[in-house]
């Protein structure tokens, strides 16, 4: 098939283009900067600069790329872990999940676009009532978990809502929090200098992907004609309180610090106390029925050891931090 990969260069983004190519699609893959059309071209891809929140840029790429397959994988998150202040933190992700999404949809409406596969969020989404692991048919919780994520809330439900209205097969993945190469580091260095407490009882519950199984599903869902959306997650939903200190003995670091809830609440903002302490986690059973997908790191314990652990060292992943710094500034 031939497939636009609109967000060509991140986290997902490479992953995902190795293995369409490794499968034998054709892959157009966009950036906004014409520094890394090269990199893109080396990985088999076709490249294009494309800005995601350009009408006329997202037109014309799409126009030109004529892909029965549109997969939308566009977020600005590099470089931002303030939690606190979330809305400002996704303010551009915002766009590009509502904005981008019209975008992107109207391009492949113009061109005969057969399937559009975007990348949603499952997780704190769900509403915090209820058991702790939520499937596809547990609603989202109109009220975000707290009010400084709630226009983040809002941009994921208008692009399911857009998704599900447009006149293609339309797809949402509602990825749990990605780890893996280009995932993570920054994850690792908060629990390494212990800047990552546990929060009151640490009973909020977290669905990990590694991100080569995230890249695997979104194959999957690109291969096949089912439409809707998916979790798309690890088989093992866990509380902060067991998955945060296994990942700080994972990458050698102390035990993480554990912290009141009132002290949390007045530091870092409720939006990460309502993530430490009251969210859900997420069902994969619909992904894996629907889509013949099976997460290689069926446990974050296993993926993270894979992922994270001695074996990948602090140089590399040091390296790996430095290489994808620097190719942000060239862009
Ligand atoms: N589910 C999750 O847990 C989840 C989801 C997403 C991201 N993250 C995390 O967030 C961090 C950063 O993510 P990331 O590496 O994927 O980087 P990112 O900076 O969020 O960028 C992702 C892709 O979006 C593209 N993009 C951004 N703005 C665009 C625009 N206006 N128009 C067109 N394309 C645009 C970028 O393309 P160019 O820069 O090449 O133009 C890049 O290819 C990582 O730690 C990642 O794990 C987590």
């Amino acid at each position: 098939m031939r497939v636009l990969v609109a967000g060509a260069g991140g986290a997902i983004g490479r992953p995902l283009v190795r293995q369409l190519i490794e499968r034998g699609h054709e892959v157009v893959a966009t950036t906004r900067s014409p520094a890394k059309l090269e990199k893109l071209r080396a990985s088999g891809a076709e490249a294009v600069v494309m800005d995601g929140l350009d009408a006329a840029s997202v037109g014309e790429a799409v126009a030109r790329a004529e892909p029965e397959v549109v997969v939308h994988q566009m977020t600005s998150l590099a470089g931002t872990n303030d939690l606190k202040h979330f809305d400002d933190t996704f303010a551009v992700t915002n766009e590009l999940r509502t904005r981008g999404t019209e975008h992107l949809l109207a391009a492949a409406d113009a061109v005969g676009v057969r399937r559009f596969i975007a990348q949603g969020y499952t997780g704190w989404p769900y509403a915090r009532s209820g058991g702790p692991v939520k499937t596809e048919e547990d609603p989202f919780d109109p009220q975000a978990p707290a009010p400084a994520m709630q226009l983040s809330l809002d941009a994921l439900i208008r692009q399911e809502e857009l998704v599900r209205a447009a006149p293609l097969q339309g797809v949402v993945l509602r990825y749990g929090s990605f780890y893996g190469p280009g995932a993570s580091e920054p994850l690792v260095e908060l629990v390494r200098a212990r800047k990552l407490p546990l929060v009151g009882d640490g009973a909020g519950v977290w669905s990990w992907i590694h991100v080569d199984d995230a890249a695997a599903a979104t194959v999957a869902a690109i291969e096949s004609d089912v439409t809707g959306v998916f979790n798309v997650c690890d088989d093992e939903p866990a509380a902060v309180a067991r998955w945060l200190p296994y990942l700080a003995q994972v990458v050698q670091a102390p035990p993480p610090r554990r912290v009141p809830v009132w002290l949390a609440r007045a530091v870092a903002g409720a939006s990460v106390v309502a993530m430490m302490t009251q969210v859900r986690g997420a069902s994969n059973a619909k992904a894996k029925s629907h889509l013949g997908w099976t997460p290689r790191w069926s446990s974050w314990r296993d993926g993270f050891r894979h992922a994270l652990g001695p074996g990948v060292s602090r140089a590399t992943s040091a390296a790996r931090a430095r290489a994808d710094a620097a190719s942000c500034r060239e862009g």
